[in-house]
């Protein structure tokens, strides 16, 4: 009996494959060997839908919806992503599924970045919580709601380093230090995909942007990345490891360059790196036309060359241009693109759709209606807002306010109206609008007539009177709240910024409000570190809100009046002046570093104008007690190569309130073959304190935390004195030193 030839080719296909012939060819390579060339290249094509307004790319010759309906149909699209609504997404996979030859299924992407529906704190804030399991949380909540409306792909989370706050897209990362960023990369993706994939509320995760996007030079979005390969390594690749580790199937690929070689067309980095070092067997999508931007890169002549060399890179998914539908066929009967490398892109892409669920039930979540509101995913974005403010400055506890018996003026383009709430990256926000601080106050005070609420100036003009008005509540207030900082237009994508301190209107009214005399308490809303200068820098509390989403206003309350103590910590160094930055803690010492006893020395590594010290340091952050570092204390003062060293450190709360103390461990190495930071941190606890309690914090160390990419590039650890420090800020703390005793040892443990 002669067996069909689709048998017979499965079964050459697996004998290929190394599989045992006996075993039934899978629903994938049954797939692979019906489809064609086109089918193939089409499962690595996506797009935003042409019918909600995104952009008609005329390469994908998808001008229009009926346009983009005949290329599902015709089995050239692999998903769509982001303006899909429900409708949308149920009429083009009744397409896919029942109009299209093969009948594979779409995958619906989106940027579910800090929310769905509930939007809660942008992802910089939620760092400042130094708690990942919150964010585990959070992105759990926009996974439920996302898949609730269909969307099984989330572009997040994002994990670049940021060390330069000049970069708009700080904002959507975990701020500028390896070990905090890591692990909130981690958290964010076990939150996003859950349990298991298949399960109908699971969202792939997309760790990006692979990588070092956020070292463009001179923070300018987009710019050149030109960085050693130990830095590369040390700094920028961690939190993409942690992330693929935690479980991400798909990584989405960066802009920009990496010291000549763009990212999207990088054989080392997407290749040897990802699949060679890491063993990643998930698929790669690029980011939004980044294969036909090898062209403006000047790599790629045309098109053509640009999607050969994108797709031979390893970049799996060609996102919006349509120049994989356009050229890959032709590279392909041309030899250029042999076609086992096709196939084994095709096969990872229905690989994660089946993981995904959606060849068994492919409209799951798209039947039915969603629900637009969740009430119970609004109180975790008020926990979650409330965790994410950082308080830097209350004098004479100014803070918390008593909830009566105080009027109160709250003066700011921030204080009023539904907007630069949510944040950047807020693309389907519920029609429930979010919480505004003057709505928060009132509602939290006993008499909301003590709240008088003016402007004063918009966020980066003037407004009429402003100034006397602000100036006449202030006078007719016992204190102000300041609610002043960065638009939502002011950070995000595209939205690099020259200088980080406040726009001029804001400053006047600042200086105009502080004129009075009256003590303010300045309410931040950023989406990156500040250059806080004058007024704003001397006011008497100073609170950082960032973007805090749905719950602003009432977060903000519940922290003003102490019915929750603040606790956030600074995931980002913030410096005295927009020239300091790139700035980050873990900075190297140079040779000629300032003497601690004298800041002033000349010829040292300083600026003429300001101390090149932090205004607020990485970590920093105030609660409303008070916690004095007693003690610490080594298990061992020579760690054995083999051993594992504990630190102690002993606190006490000496305040009137209790608090949550994020206690940080940085570690130094203070002479190694190579240069190493000053400080780099290794561990954090919170611990919640009681007014007068003393508590013991433990932390474990051992070699493996001590490495570092040596002179010869590999992974080192070098036997010899280490300097640790239990503290509550990259700066100050309790310092101890241990010896490290062994070999040196090069090449431990595996990329
Ligand atoms: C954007 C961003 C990326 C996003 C993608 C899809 O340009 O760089 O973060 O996921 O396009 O919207």
């Amino acid at each position: 009996m002669r067996l069909p030839t689709l048998v017979l080719q499965a079964l050459v296909l697996q004998a290929l494959a190394g599989l045992p012939a006996h075993a039934a060819p899978s629903r994938i390579d049954d797939l692979l060997a019906r489809m064609t060339v086109e089918e193939k290249v089409g499962q690595l094509s996506l797009f935003a839908p042409v019918a909600a307004g995104a952009l008609a790319n005329p390469v994908t010759r998808q001008p229009s919806a009926e346009g983009q309906r005949d290329a599902i149909r015709a089995g050239r699209v692999t998903g769509l992503f982001n303006g899909v609504g429900r409708e949308g997404k149920r009429e083009a996979q009744t397409i896919a599924v029942k109009q299209s030859r093969l009948g594979i299924p779409l995958l619906f992407g989106a940027d579910v970045i800090h929310g769905f529906r509930t939007v809660f704190p942008v992802p910089l804030a939620e760092a400042a919580s130094w708690d990942p399991s919150l964010a585990e949380r959070t992105a759990r909540a926009a996974a439920i709601e996302a898949t609730a409306d269909g969307f099984r792909w989330t572009f997040a989370p994002m994990v670049d380093i940021a060390r330069d706050a000049r970069w708009g897209r700080t904002v959507e990362g975990a701020g500028e230090d390896v070990f905090l960023g890591a692990r909130f990369a981690a958290a964010r993706v076990r939150g996003f995909q859950g349990p298991d994939l298949a399960r109908a509320d699971a969202m792939l995760a997309t760790p990006k942007h692979f990588a070092a996007y956020g070292a463009a030079s001179g923070g300018l979005d987009y710019n050149t990345v030109d960085i050693s390969e130990r830095t590369l390594r040390e700094v920028y690749l961690p939190p993409f490891r942690a992330a693929l580790d935690a479980g991400a199937l798909s990584v989405m690929s960066a802009f920009n360059e990496i010291s000549g070689v763009p990212a999207n067309a990088n054989p080392w980095l997407l290749g040897s790196v990802l699949r060679g070092e890491w063993g990643f067997g998930g698929f790669v999508v690029s980011d939004y036309t980044a294969d036909e931007e090898l062209i403006a890169h000047g790599v790629a002549a045309d098109a053509r060359e640009a999607t050969r060399l994108s797709f031979l890179a390893g970049s799996d998914i060609s996102m919006q241009s349509g120049l994989y539908n356009e050229h890959l066929p032709d590279l392909v009967a041309d030899g250029e693109v042999p076609m086992a490398r096709l196939d084994d892109a095709v096969r990872r892409v229905l690989a994660v759709k089946e993981k995904l669920g959606l060849f068994d039930d492919p409209m799951r979540g798209l039947d039915g209606t969603a629900p637009a509101d969740w009430p119970e995913h609004r109180a975790l974005a008020r926990e979650a807002a409330r965790r994410a403010i950082v308080l830097l400055r209350n004098e004479g506890d100014l803070l918390p306010l008593p909830r009566q018996g105080r009027r109160i003026a709250l003066i700011g383009p921030f204080a009023e109206g539904p907007h630069d709430l949510h944040g950047p990256w807020t693309l389907f926000p519920g029609p429930r609008p979010p919480v505004s601080l003057a709505e928060g106050l009132r509602a939290a005070l006993a008499d909301s007539s003590s709240l008088t609420v003016t402007a004063g100036s918009g966020v980066d003009r003037p407004v009429r009177n402003g100034l006397r008005d602000a100036m006449a509540a202030a006078r007719n207030a016992d204190v102000v709240l300041l609610a002043i900082g960065e638009g939502e237009a002011m950070s995000g994508e595209a939205r690099s910024r020259t200088d980080i301190s406040l726009p001029a209107a804001q400053q006047a009214l600042a200086e105009a409000v502080a004129s009075t005399g009256k003590p303010v308490i300045v309410l931040l809303r950023n989406g990156r570190a500040m250059a806080l200068t004058g007024a704003v820098r001397e006011a008497r509390a100073i609170a950082v809100t960032w973007f805090l989403g749905s719950e602003t206003g009432h977060a903000v309350a519940d922290v003003l009046f102490g019915d929750a103590a603040p606790s956030g910590r600074l995931p980002v160094s913030f410096p005295q002046a927009s020239g300091q930055v790139p700035f980050h803690y873990d900075h190297k010492p140079t040779g000629r570093p300032v003497p601690e006893s004298a800041p002033d020395a000349f010829y040292k590594a300083r600026y003429l104008d300001v101390s090149h010290e932090p205004l607020y340091a990485f970590g920093h952050g105030l609660g409303y007690g008070r916690i004095r570092y007693d003690a610490v204390a080594l298990s061992h003062q020579r760690l054995p190569w083999n051993g594992v060293l504990e630190v102690t450190a002993t606190l006490t709360n000496t305040g009137p309130r209790a608090m949550d103390e994020v206690v940080q461990l940085y570690v130094r190495d203070p002479v190694a073959s190579v240069t190493r930071p000053v400080r780099q941190l290794k561990g954090f606890e919170r611990v919640h304190v009681l007014p007068g309690a003393t508590v013991q914090v433990t932390f474990r160390l051992q070699r493996a935390d001590l490495g570092f990419i040596g002179a010869d590039g590999t992974d080192t650890v070098e036997p010899g004195a280490f300097d640790v420090w239990v503290a509550p800020s990259a700066t100050g703390g309790l310092k101890a030193r241990f010896l490290l005793e062994g070999p040196t040892l090069h090449n431990v443990g595996k990329r």
